[in-house]
């Protein structure tokens, strides 16, 4: 079954079903916040997996929404180009996108990526292990015991704000900052944090000075091991334009902390609804590994990447012509049962349990993916020594964007011990 609520969720269902197939519109944010997306993705599925929607205020587009389909996109840059921006949204103001490297095309993408890739190898990983680890029990160690709090503050947004700001090599005091910039990027006028798009961009001046800042103390001094400083010394990005920096500052941002905190509220939520599988974790954590890649294709924090075709092709049955957008439905791919079994249950312990299409695939293939990885076996390692149990009060509050898939805040309280 998949998640939300019941009676929405039939209503939904008759929706996806009794709507003319070339109307269908998954791009609908106020669906995703209500998670009742599921039933058009399972009709498109069905009968339309290569799916055109004629009408969108981004215009146009292409949903892709089968797994192995999504897999032929991905990694056919040749013809699927992420240059200009991948989500379905275009971006706000007169000047065009950001430039950031997940958002460029090789060779430019491919020398980009290589020189931030240091951060995340499995050796700096071995380094930074001992200290999220202590992170994730200096967290878990000050949260109430018996009484209602937000998890998503308190524990998500936390251990990966403190992860990412010593991966850019910034003072710790400064992590509510970063946590705050980057709820700003992917927050949509209106639905709380920001009032207009004005007002967004004057945020925007405040966190570009503050990491202009950053490099020019990186710059001038001898190369260490932080983003910045590598992106300040590294060839291919030295003498980068200060927009392009900024661009790549707020991937990196936005790549390492909405993804991984939505995952470790996902999981909150996942072992809720799944009591019989919380069991089956609290009597064996060695699971953990497994039921880490569960949630992450469970949960798929980013619901969608988009691509655009540089040339005509016939793809499915369906020609998408040379400019077209095509949104791959990663959320989708995920559910696939022609590829995954019981794709709508949540088992900890599935034979493969890395196959999913969370992180993508081919040339932009999540970089931080270890990473993640590691924050969410670090983080459940941890609470299975202190708690048997968190308790989700209530529904969470979900994001409103259908490609950020995640939550606003998720109340708890871990049962007082008698
Ligand atoms: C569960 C957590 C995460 C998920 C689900 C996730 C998902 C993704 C996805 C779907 C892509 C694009 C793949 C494609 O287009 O084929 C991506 C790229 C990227 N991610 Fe992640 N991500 C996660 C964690 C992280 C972390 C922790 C970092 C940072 C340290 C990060 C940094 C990036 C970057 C820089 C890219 C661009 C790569 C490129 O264009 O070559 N991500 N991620």
């Amino acid at each position: 079954m998949a998640d939300g609520n019941l009676a929405n969720l039939a209503q939904a269902r008759e929706d996806a079903y009794s709507t003319p197939l070339e109307q269908l519109n998954p791009a609908q944010p106020a669906l995703f916040q209500a998670d009742t997306m599921w039933p058009i993705f399972e009709r498109l599925r069905a009968e339309a997996p290569v799916h055109y929607t004629p009408e969108h205020e981004f215009g146009p587009y292409w949903s892709i929404s089968k797994y192995n389909d999504i897999m032929a996109v991905d990694t056919n840059h040749q013809v699927f180009s992420s240059e200009g921006g991948i989500t379905i949204a275009e971006p706000p103001g007169g000047e065009g996108p950001l430039p950031m490297f997940i958002a460029m095309d090789p060779p430019k993408h491919d020398v980009q990526r290589k020189t931030v890739s240091p951060a995340v190898s499995p050796t700096n990983l071995q380094v930074m292990e001992p200290l999220i680890r202590e992170r994730a029990a200096m967290i878990l160690d000050s949260l109430p015991i018996g009484e209602e709090f937000d998890w998503v503050d308190k524990v998500s947004k936390e251990l990966t704000g403190m992860t990412l700001a010593t991966l850019f090599g910034m003072p710790q005091e400064d992590r509510r900052r970063l946590i705050y910039w980057s709820d700003v990027v992917t927050a949509a006028p209106g639905q709380g944090l920001i009032d207009t798009i004005e007002q967004k961009m004057a945020i925007f001046v405040e966190y570009h000075a503050y990491f202009t800042e950053l490099w020019n103390q990186r710059v001038n001094a001898p190369p260490t091991g932080d983003l910045v400083s590598m992106l300040a010394h590294g060839e291919a990005t030295r003498n980068m334009e200060p927009r392009e920096y900024f661009g790549n500052i707020v991937l990196l941002t936005v790549g390492g902390n909405d993804t991984t905190r939505n995952t470790i509220a996902g999981s909150i939520l996942a072992l809720n609804r799944n009591p019989d599988q919380y069991a089956k974790l609290r009597a064996d954590p060695g699971l953990i590994p497994s039921m880490v890649s569960e949630t992450i294709r469970w949960q798929t924090p980013l619901a969608h990447m988009r691509r655009r075709a540089l040339q005509d092709i016939e793809f499915g049955g369906k020609t998408i012509r040379k400019g077209d957008k095509v949104i791959m439905w990663y959320v989708s791919g995920n559910r696939d049962e022609t590829v995954i079994d019981r794709p709508n249950d949540y088992i900890i312990d599935r034979e493969r349990p890395r196959t999913h299409i969370s992180f993508g695939f081919g040339i932009h293939r999540c970089v931080g993916n270890r990473l993640a990885e590691l924050q969410l076996k670090i983080i459940w390692e941890e609470i299975l020594k202190r708690f048997p149990m968190i308790e989700m009060i209530g529904e969470p509050k979900r994001v409103y964007s259908s490609f950020v898939k995640g939550y606003e805040s998720m109340q708890v309280v871990i049962p007082r011990r008698t």
